[in-house]
């Protein structure tokens, strides 16, 4: 057994209306002048209307800027024009606010406060002293990619147009702000989406390999939260409850992925970097094929995803355990409108070769249950293409 750490180290304020508290945190963590990054959709919806008035009732002692300009599937200029604009306004922490695009850009914006013009390219293979970043506060106003908690963030590079996985534990928030009221006004197609990226993440840490069981235990009960609120949540945005479990799931999802992701992921992140497709989405449309595939070379990997999911799996063997729980996730994400096929939203068949060079190319199936090979990833595209 190799040496492991275990960490679940983010403070967070859970509940509706934990965002009036903002001033009061603010204060504690000696921002003064934040700068809001967030994008340009967010900005007209009632959630940013709730953080500007609770940052106006700050009064005199804060000052606040915004960055609204963060694509969905955000680039490196995102991150540079945040990192600019906190330098001009001689800022002292960054809030974001959004989906998991503004989280990540604003995360990462702080490593270029610290280093100027520093190149993610070299982010690997030229180690630096990333610590004392200025302070980072989240708040998600999607419930999905659990940005808030991680200590990842996911940019597409100038370089290679391709989606890199930024990690550090230093990049961490200071704090996570969980309120359900922020997530209201979340369309129906998009909770449905950012509720599957969760649903996935919580999936595919619990099937692979590591041996991490505290993620273990946290992805089961991910998975037992988000299967009965994401329901409620799309139906009626409304429900308070299940849009606060829905923030919990996901946040639980990213935790659990500290442990690692899989052939699911992997299948998704080129369909946002060449097809333009939200990663929730594309998480969720590969999904069934990824769980299928993984089951054919490890009979009994779902059984206890199923028992999560509250499917009659307990008596069955091990490929009955698996039908039922694939056929389970396969109903779930029918009934919130995610059964698509990927020409449906766009992509083309002769998109499959370079989708497939980057899917092998993306680290995250190396965790997979399962090895995954380029013939592989060419018949999971083919099977959901
Ligand atoms: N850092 C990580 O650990 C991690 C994990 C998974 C995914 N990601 C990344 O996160 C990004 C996806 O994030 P996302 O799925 O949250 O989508 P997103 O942040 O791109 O937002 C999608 C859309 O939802 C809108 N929106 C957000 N909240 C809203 C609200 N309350 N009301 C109305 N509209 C709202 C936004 O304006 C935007 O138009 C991808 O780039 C993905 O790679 C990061
Ligand atoms: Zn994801």
């Amino acid at each position: 057994m190799s040496l492991t750490t275990f960490s679940f180290p983010t403070p967070t304020r859970f509940g509706a209306g934990s965002i009036r508290e903002l001033p009061a945190h603010l204060a504690r963590l000696a921002i003064r002048r934040p700068l809001v990054v967030t994008d340009g959709g967010l900005v007209k919806t009632d959630a940013f209307r709730i953080l500007a008035s609770v940052l106006g009732e700050g009064g005199r002692d804060l000052d606040w800027f915004v960055f609204d300009g963060v694509h969905p599937n955000p680039v490196e200029d995102d991150v540079r024009q945040s990192a600019a604009l906190f330098m001009a306004k001689g800022c002292d922490g960054v809030i974001a606010i959004g989906g998991g695009s503004p989280l990540d850009a604003g995360k990462a914006a702080r490593l270029l406060v610290k280093r100027p013009g520093f190149d993610f390219n070299k982010f690997y293979s030229e180690p630096a002293d990333w610590t004392g970043l200025v302070p980072f506060v989240a708040i998600p106003t999607t419930a999905g990619t659990g940005s808030e908690v991680g200590r990842s963030s996911v940019i597409t590079l100038d370089s290679t147009h391709r989606k890199a996985v930024i990690f550090h534990a230093e990049l961490l928030a200071k704090l996570v702000v969980l309120d359900p009221e922020l997530t209201v006004g979340l369309p129906p197609r998009l909770t449905a989406a950012t509720g599957a990226d969760a649903l996935t993440h919580c999936i595919e840490s619990f099937t692979c390999p590591q041996f991490h069981p505290m993620c273990d235990g946290i992805a089961l009960e991910g998975i037992s939260l988000i299967v009965e609120a994401l329901p409620r949540a799309v139906r009626d945005g409304r429900d308070i409850d299940a849009r606060g479990r829905m923030l919990v799931g996901a946040a639980m999802g990213a935790i659990a992925f500290q442990k690692d992701l899989g052939v699911v992921h992997s299948m998704a992140h080129p369909l946002s970097s060449l097809c333009g497709m939200h990663h929730g989405l594309a998480n969720a449309l590969c999904l069934v094929a990824g769980m299928n595939f993984c089951a054919r070379t490890k009979p009994g990997l779902y059984r206890r995803v199923g028992i999560a999911c509250g499917a009659d799996v307990l008596n069955c063997s091990d490929g009955e355990a698996d039908c039922k729980t694939i056929g389970f996730i396969t109903q779930f994400l029918a009934g919130i409108g995610l059964s698509a096929k990927l020409r449906e939203h766009g992509v083309k068949a002769e998109h499959l070769d370079a989708l497939v060079d980057q899917a092998v190319d993306d680290p995250c199936h190396r965790t997979n249950a399962v090895p995954v090979s380029r013939e592989d990833f060419r018949s999971l595209y083919l099977e959901v293409i």
